[in-house]
């Protein structure tokens, strides 16, 4: 079953998606977002959720959506939303039932990144977002370490560098 379903962890902005459309291209698979899945199947953007609900209840849509994705799909790649290992149950599928990559970055460059893209995430609207990236980090490193099979360090490496690497290590 893990070969048939490949998913990228890693912190906000890390560059799941974009590696997650390339590297589905290049092995011939389906890519889905998990993030862009949640959206279409609850028709409302991300911080509305956020705001909605609160993040209590974006993560139990989070969790649903991952096992639904789970339970569903086969040869796929999926982008994963960079909280999502914050859920034990969601550690749990992702590493029973996913070979996992994680994208490892450094809150410099997830800083720089976030600046160039411009989707809005409800968790680092704070006055000093440098250092939420840092604590938020420090957090959530040891679970994406836990729930993957490879990592790749994304800082230096072009998009098209990066799936090569992935499809090497795999
Ligand atoms: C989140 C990351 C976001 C999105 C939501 C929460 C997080 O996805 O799921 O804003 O907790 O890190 P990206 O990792 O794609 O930004």
């Amino acid at each position: 079953m893990k070969d048939n379903l490949i998913a990228l962890v890693g912190f906000m902005a890390s560059g799941k998606s974009t590696v997650g459309a390339a590297l589905a291209s290049r092995l011939h698979r389906r890519f889905i977002d998990l993030d862009k899945y949640i959206e279409d199947i609850v028709q409302l953007p991300i911080p509305e959720i956020f705001q909605s609900q609160g993040e209590v209840g974006f993560r139990s849509i989070e969790t649903r959506m991952l096992a639904d994705v789970t339970a569903t799909e086969q040869n796929i790649v999926l982008s994963t939303g960079g909280g999502i290992v914050t859920v034990e149950q969601n550690r749990a599928l992702l590493s029973s039932a996913w070979r996992c990559v994680y994208l490892r970055a450094k809150p410099s460059t997830i800083q720089q990144r976030l600046e160039a893209d411009g989707t809005p995430r409800p968790l680092l609207q704070s006055e000093d977002p440098s250092l939420r990236i840092r604590t938020l980090m420090a957090d959530r490193t040891s679970w994406y370490e836990e729930v993957s099979d490879v990592t790749v360090d994304v800082d230096d490496l072009s998009v098209d560098d990066i799936a090569d690497r992935i499809i090497t290590l795999l």
